[in-house]
């Protein structure tokens, strides 16, 4: 045997085997692709899905914003009897709209048919603040429609339902409804304050001329109210120098201290002194991404902020919905640990939680 030609045989053998294993391997994922099998759909629920915020988030969900593009849906749709006609308006025009990821529509005034096996929950009804009225008073009212609700979805959600509570006082519905349906887990009952972290990462990157995309980490502590705590001590921005804390970008502390935390706190105030009507689009679009981000998971570190039921971590009173920095995996949340806290910020965080005791006390109150 002629041993110089041994090994380029060899190789030309090897050749021939690495390029049929990857044509070989091409052809399964084409067939693979072929035969794609469609994700079993998921059923969200909206309730009060005839108002506002429901008008905004049925088609943002259809369209896959919250559950990801190639994740079919099936919505079921919850309003009371008087918004009933309203409420056949939109699963018309959901129909009309030809969502191909829409699997199916449920409008309808039953609790008990709206919660039937929903694997997320959206919670927009409830009973707004009218001129003249008591916090009590409004605060009863909610207490007995997140009661009553908590038990259908209890009993009639599917395993592992994961519920966000968006209708104020969102905090105190929240907790209601934890206390309310106990088979639930608790991690899996949120409520949203991603809006004021989405206004927050807006107003910064405004200041700063750049796009909201490169600002990250800003954190909303406490209860979705005007006593929340827009707080930028961690948070950064990307720029063409690298990242930068959003303290040092800005470099007026007096602005930050201030100004930027009214703004934030009163910018749902603002909002409907412009439009003469609350926050929607917006609020949509904060429930898709808080949804979004805790099923889907957090970018690599970057954290967001979350209504969750506390533990104690930073000192805060146990058993409250209370905002903190969550990162996100494998549809879990996790509070962000170890974040230095300053006097200021432990003052403003301190504060927002003795007015969530108020709300759970007031709540309480309502029960007997
Ligand atoms: N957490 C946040 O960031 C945030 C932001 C914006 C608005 N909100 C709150 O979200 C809620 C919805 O806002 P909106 O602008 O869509 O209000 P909206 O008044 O337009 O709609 C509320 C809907 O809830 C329905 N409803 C009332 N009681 C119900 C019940 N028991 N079961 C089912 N549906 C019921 C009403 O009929 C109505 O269609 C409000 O409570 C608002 O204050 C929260």
């Amino acid at each position: 045997m002629n041993m110089e030609t041994v090994p380029w045989e060899l190789i030309q053998k090897c050749v021939v085997v690495l390029i049929s294993v990857s044509l070989f391997w091409k052809i399964i994922k084409y067939m693979c692709g072929l035969l794609k099998v469609e994700k079993e759909p998921v059923t969200v629920l909206v309730t009060g899905a005839a108002g506002q915020i429901g008008y905004a988030l049925a088609p943002m969900i259809a369209r896959g914003v919250m559950l990801g593009p190639d994740q079919p849906v099936i919505l079921h749709l919850l309003d009371i009897e008087p918004a009933s006609e309203s409420l056949k308006g939109v699963k018309m025009e959901l129909v009309d709209a030809a969502f191909p990821l829409l699997k199916g529509v449920v409008a309808t005034t039953d609790v008990v048919e709206a919660c039937k096996d929903v694997n997320v929950a959206v919670m927009l009804g409830g009973f707004p603040r009218k001129e003249g009225m008591e916090r009590k008073d409004v605060m009863s009212k909610n207490v007995s429609i997140y009661k009553a609700q908590a038990s259908a979805l209890e009993q009639h959600a599917a395993e592992d339902c994961k519920v966000l509570v968006v209708a104020n006082p969102a905090n105190t519905n929240a907790l209601i409804l934890k206390e309310y349906a106990p088979s639930i887990p608790e991690k899996n009952i949120t409520c949203l304050t991603r809006l004021d972290h989405n206004r927050a990462l807006g107003q910064i990157s405004e200041r700063l001329s750049v796009h909201v995309g490169d600002v990250k980490n800003v954190i909303i502590w406490g209860n979705h109210s005007s006593t929340q705590y827009p707080d930028v001590n961690h948070a950064t921005v990307t720029t063409n120098s690298g990242n930068k804390s959003v303290r040092a970008a800005v470099n007026d502390d007096n602005w930050l201290n201030n100004e930027f935390i009214s703004i934030i706190q009163q910018r749902g105030a603002a909002i409907i002194k412009a439009r003469k009507l609350s926050s929607a689009l917006s609020a949509a679009s904060a429930a898709c991404d808080h949804v979004h981000d805790w099923l889907l998971g957090t970018p690599k570190g970057t954290w967001v902020s979350m209504g969750v039921y506390c533990d104690g971590s930073y000192g805060i009173q146990p058993g409250l919905i209370y905002s903190f920095p969550v990162t996100c995996e494998n549809g879990q949340w996790k509070i962000v640990q170890g974040l230095e806290i300053d006097k200021v910020s432990r003052e403003k965080m301190e504060n927002t939680a003795q007015e969530l005791i108020e709300e759970k006390e007031l709540a309480k109150s309502c029960l007997n």
